[in-house]
């Protein structure tokens, strides 16, 4: 269904994530008939090109993107690119005179620039007024780069935009797989009555790799691993698992049951840490077949201090997860590029099988969120034919793009629009960036307390192996099946 005609301001237009995520999702959207004509979509930032010029380098990105060209030529028309600088009031007048233009729209300004910078801009919007009507604002992960520095942006936004109006977005949350664990946990009576301590031994999520950092060294040596996934992709991810069914789909319902997770984790701190966490940075290797630098040699600095990879033994505290580990690991330059989540159960209380049958594996949901999105339920079932009762582990499958013959939509095509409807339910609320920071703050602390440096890795393998030793301390291994 079409939404309603809106102006989408891009602030950071030229950036990487406009030009390889934002205008592709929006030109895919425009092009299966979902943005009104009407609508406007506005590059900002502090390079003085024109319209012609920001509309020449999107139709580059969209072409390189496999675009189809009348339709690019078309949705062109919508693009429009104004040089604006937040420190500086050159420009303002003239953009603010452009957005009012359109009073009946609704209007998004998604702050796709470091979040330095998202305390001038949202000023500046409010100053120039235009932060009333159907304005809502996106702020790009990560939230500062710990609890204090996200505190005092989400005051200062909040004296510009209301919380209803913010939206915190991570695109996580818009991965298909992420949207069909809410539909398998909640709309199926099978999984429920086993998804706890009782039936479940553990969980692991994996989000790998096999890009480094390139170009985006700069911003990436300020973060590392823990802040740029951890802290908010695999706590969201941790937190679609481990909630509380809620009781509608409600924004508040869903953020409510989150919230309760995030503060339930257990505090890893300097108490914990070497056994609870693994840290590690990546050296030259192979990735892809080609030979490819270490993370200091593309960082141009020996003595760089942050992890490329992270892996996490954590625990939450409550009724429903007491004693079951959800083992988080995530890296650059992996040997491969695959995000899931294992949900591993429980062996079965006695086994009635001769050892002869075979090993009686235990059963593993295994949500596969990239490179092919797909559920996988691993069962026992006995080796078909004759020659007695054989054991064997099998999968069933249920492949998204073949079950249904349709290519999904990237996260940030149903996000953007879930915005400009007004849903927040799959956007984290102020309190939930809180907890996470919460969680994270004092494992970063341990970690710079101790003057230990990241374990390095070689790129093109899964990390330091005291990832593995990690988990195999108590006695399991890493999910190996695809
Ligand atoms: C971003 C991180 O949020 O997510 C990047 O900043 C990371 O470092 C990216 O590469 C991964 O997203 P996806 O959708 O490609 O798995």
């Amino acid at each position: 269904l079409p939404v309603d005609p809106f102006d989408l301001v891009i602030f950071g237009g030229t950036g990487d994530l406009a030009v390889r995520k934002l205008l592709p999702a929006l030109y895919h959207r425009y092009a299966d008939g979902q943005i009104p004509e009407t609508s406007r979509i506005i590059g900002i930032a502090r390079e003085g090109l024109d319209d012609d010029g920001y509309r020449a380098s999107t139709r580059k990105a969209l072409q390189e993107n496999g675009g189809d060209k009348s339709k690019i030529d078309a949705f062109l028309k919508l693009v429009h690119y104004r040089s604006l600088d937040a420190r500086k009031d050159d420009g303002w007048d003239d953009f603010a005179a452009l957005i009012g233009g359109q009073p009946d729209h609704v209007r998004v300004f998604y702050l796709s620039t470091s979040p330095e910078l998202f305390v001038d801009i949202c000023n500046r919007l409010g100053t120039y007024g235009l932060n009333k009507g159907k304005a809502r604002v996106v702020l790009e992960k990560p939230i500062g780069r710990d609890l204090k520095s996200a505190n005092q942006i989400n005051d200062a936004v909040g004296r510009v935009f209301d919380e209803s109006q913010t939206y915190r977005i991570d695109h996580y949350l818009g991965k298909e797989t992420v949207q069909n664990l809410l539909a398998l946990r909640f709309g199926n009576i099978l999984f429920e009555p086993l998804w706890n301590a009782e039936h479940i031994d553990h969980v692991q999520i994996t989000v790998a790799e096999t890009l480094g950092v390139g170009q985006r060294a700069g911003y990436y040596d300020h973060a590392g691993a823990l802040r740029d996934m951890v802290q908010n992709h695999l706590l969201q991810l941790l937190c679609m698992v481990a909630m509380e069914p809620p009781s509608s789909l409600s924004p508040d319902a869903v953020r409510d049951e989150k919230l309760k997770v995030l503060r339930s984790l257990k505090h890893i701190d300097e108490s914990n840490a070497s056994q609870l966490t693994v840290r590690g940075q990546y050296r030259a290797g192979a990735a892809e077949g080609q030979s490819v630098p270490g993370y200091l040699d593309e960082l141009k600095d020996h003595k760089s201090n942050t992890e490329t990879f992270v892996a996490v033994k954590a625990e939450i505290a409550n009724w429903r997860w007491a004693g079951v580990p959800f083992y988080l690991r995530t890296g650059k330059r992996l040997p491969e590029r695959v995000s899931e989540i294992v949900v591993v159960f429980k062996p079965v209380p006695h086994s009635i099988f001769d050892p002869s049958a075979g090993v009686l594996a235990q059963n593993r949901l295994v949500l596969r969120l990239q490179p092919d999105e797909n559920i996988k339920l691993w069962v026992t079932i006995k080796h078909p034919g004759p020659g007695g009762l054989r054991l064997r582990h099998v999968s069933l499958d249920m492949s998204f793009a073949e079950a249904f013959g349709v290519q999904q939509p990237d996260a940030y095509e149903r996000l953007i629009l879930d915005v400009v409807r007004g849903n927040p339910t799959l956007f984290m609320r102020r309190d939930e960036v809180e907890a996470a920071w919460h969680w994270a703050d004092p494992i970063l602390a341990a970690w710079a307390d101790s003057g230990e440096s990241p374990r390095p890795y070689t790129s093109g393998t899964w990390g330091p192996s005291a990832a593995v030793a990690l988990i195999e301390r108590d006695g399991r291994t890493w999910n190996e099946d695809s």
